[in-house]
């Protein structure tokens, strides 16, 4: 008897069609449009390896959330309703939007409440997404399914001949790697073991033998996808992050870092009946390209590294009533920013730098990530070239808040048509340096940051991660907004440092912190301006962190001489 219901049991195993079947159908999220948008987070579970459902974290369903299809110029509302047991951030990644509207670090939604952001859309026609930000939970809360892709739709686009038809022959593909537990379970881990599209391992959809429209998303934590086509076919890229280029740039592979997006034009025309692979070909890229490692153990092994993998299986099938069957010559027509406009220039670091007893990590500016620490002041409509300097011997997606900038040079030379556009991630690799150009337009607020970071989960979780803020004061370096209230003076020192506050503020203490967060000297006081005996201290970088009597601290650097 009991071996008689084990072997029904076994049969039902056995027989269950996710594991007679080579490949899964695709999701395709539902989508939602209009002006309002209402989205809650849930923690959820969902059925995505056979037998053990795996506990999600999802956005009005259970895996990632619908696509949302904004229009230019339209103002937006949202309503995030957090149902997790988790505080949370949502944050519209790509979009020109003010600061407090955002959905950073700084705009948390705790549990059981409900976040209500609006703005008017103001980026161009394209694919942007949305991913919770809270500081130090990005990579679990990523790793648990939460976040969701946005198309921009604008006249410009909407006028071409191109595929439009959302999940038939225009197709967002969200492409994330998990590493499962025995229990099916999600391990919160910088690499997985299966790749996911949309959710879906080893997934296949049938496309019409057309030109179709893929938009894909880099949705994982840490992962670069080398992508390219199992026949080899040329593809058309017709956008970057931020909107069109200028024509069709034809090529057989593109590099998709973590937050990137691009969409690309396939020719699948007279193909019916044929199929063809979606590939991320990972084994062409070296180890300092994320995905292009292959480590042999540790909690950065896994089955994907430097080896190339299916993304999708193309299954081509008839045409549609009406097919595009050929690629435009042009698109748009984009005016940047020329070069010689920019009035600021800033040198934003990447190194691998030993800081907090460890070992080296990977830092911007030297340090880590600080919430109430400023490192740019921005002026309203500066533009502002920005040199990303890496000696890391890694290489990083950087991202930007707020803006959309053109690549003026990568290790010195023109980037390549295909990254000739508006970008808000830029792929920066090991010991080279990428410039860029972009003005900060519209939302000035002293008081309230937009961040920018290496978009490797883990790594901004560690704090490779800084903040500027948009204001009419002057630009500077660690300028927080409340340290417009603190001069420091003379800086380079070389013995004596002297504080003044404003007015009303009354300093009780002072603290010199070295660049490993360590105070190396500290001194009571009641005074709003001394001046500090520092000499005993070796040179190098340090931070002067004062608390007023009213609980208020302000930090600003120095350089000992
Ligand atoms: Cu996609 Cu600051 O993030
Ligand atoms: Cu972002
Ligand atoms: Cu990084």
């Amino acid at each position: 008897m009991r071996t008689k219901y084990f072997l029904l049991l076994l049969m039902a195993v056995f027989c269950s069609p996710q594991l007679h079947a080579q490949y899964n159908p695709l999701k395709i999220p539902d989508t939602l449009s209009g002006t309002t948008f209402n989205l809650t987070a849930r923690d959820t579970f969902c059925q995505i390896l056979t037998g053990n459902q795996t506990i999600t974290g999802a956005i009005n369903g259970n895996w990632w959330g619908p696509t949302m299809i904004w229009q230019k110029g339209d103002v937006i509302h949202v309503n995030v309703n957090n149902q997790l047991a988790d505080t949370t951030t949502i944050h519209w990644h790509g979009f020109h939007l003010p600061a407090i509207m955002d959905g950073g670090p700084h705009q948390p939604i705790p549990p059981y409440t409900t976040w209500s952001p609006y703005w008017k859309v103001d980026n161009n026609a394209g694919l942007y997404w949305y991913h919770p930000h809270l500081h130090m939970m990005a990579e679990e809360q990523l790793t648990m399914g939460l976040g969701g892709m946005i198309i921009v739709r604008d006249p410009v686009e909407s006028a071409l001949n191109l595929p439009r038809t959302y999940g038939v022959d225009d197709i967002p593909l969200a492409l994330t790697d998990r590493k499962f537990d025995a229990l099916n379970q999600f391990v919160v881990a910088p690499y997985g073991d299966s790749m996911m599209t949309n959710g879906v391992v080893r997934a296949q959809h049938t496309v019409p033998a057309q030109v179709i429209r893929l938009r894909l998303l880099d949705a994982a934590t840490e992962r670069s996808y080398n992508i390219g086509f199992s026949d080899g076919r040329t593809f058309y890229v017709i956008t970057t992050d931020g909107g069109l280029v200028d024509a069709p740039v034809p090529v057989t592979r593109f590099l998709l870092s973590a937050g990137e997006r691009v969409e690309i034009l396939v020719n699948c025309t007279g193909q019916n009946g044929t199929t063809v692979d979606l590939m991320a070909y990972n084994a062409e890229i070296t180890p300092q390209v994320p995905g292009g490692e292959s480590f042999p153990g540790g909690p950065f092994a896994n089955a994907l590294g430097h080896t190339n993998f299916k993304v999708l299986h193309l299954n081509i099938g008839p045409a549609g009533s009406s097919p595009i069957t050929t690629i435009p010559s042009t698109l748009t027509t984009n005016t940047f920013y020329p070069e010689a406009s920019a009035t600021t220039m800033r040198t934003v670091t990447i190194s691998d730098s030993a800081i907090g007893g460890g070992g080296p990590t990977f830092l911007i500016n030297h340090k880590f990530f600080g919430m109430d620490e400023i490192d740019y002041h921005v002026p309203l409509d500066n533009t502002e070239i920005w040199e990303v300097k890496s000696t890391s011997g890694f290489g990083h997606p950087f991202h930007i808040h707020d803006v959309q900038f053109y690549i003026l040079t990568i290790n010195g030379a023109a980037p390549p048509a295909h990254q000739k556009g508006w970008k808000d991630v830029v792929f920066v690799p090991a010991n080279q340096t990428v410039r860029f150009i972009a003005k900060f337009t519209d939302y000035a607020d002293e008081l309230k940051p937009y961040m920018f970071h290496c978009h490797i989960a883990l790594h901004e979780d560690i704090g490779m991660m800084g903040q500027f803020v948009v204001g009419t004061g002057p630009s500077g370096i660690l300028d927080k907004a409340r340290n417009a209230h603190m001069k420091l003076f003379p800086n380079p020192t070389n013995g004596l440092i002297t504080f003044d506050m404003d007015d009303k503020i009354t300093i009780r203490h002072a603290a010199v912190v070295n660049v490993h967060g360590q105070a190396v000297k500290e001194w009571n006081l009641n005074d709003n301006m001394a001046t500090l005996d520092v000499s005993a201290l070796a040179k190098g970088l340090y931070f002067l962190r004062l608390t007023g009597t009213d609980g208020g601290s302000y930090v600003k650097s120095y350089l000992m001489q």
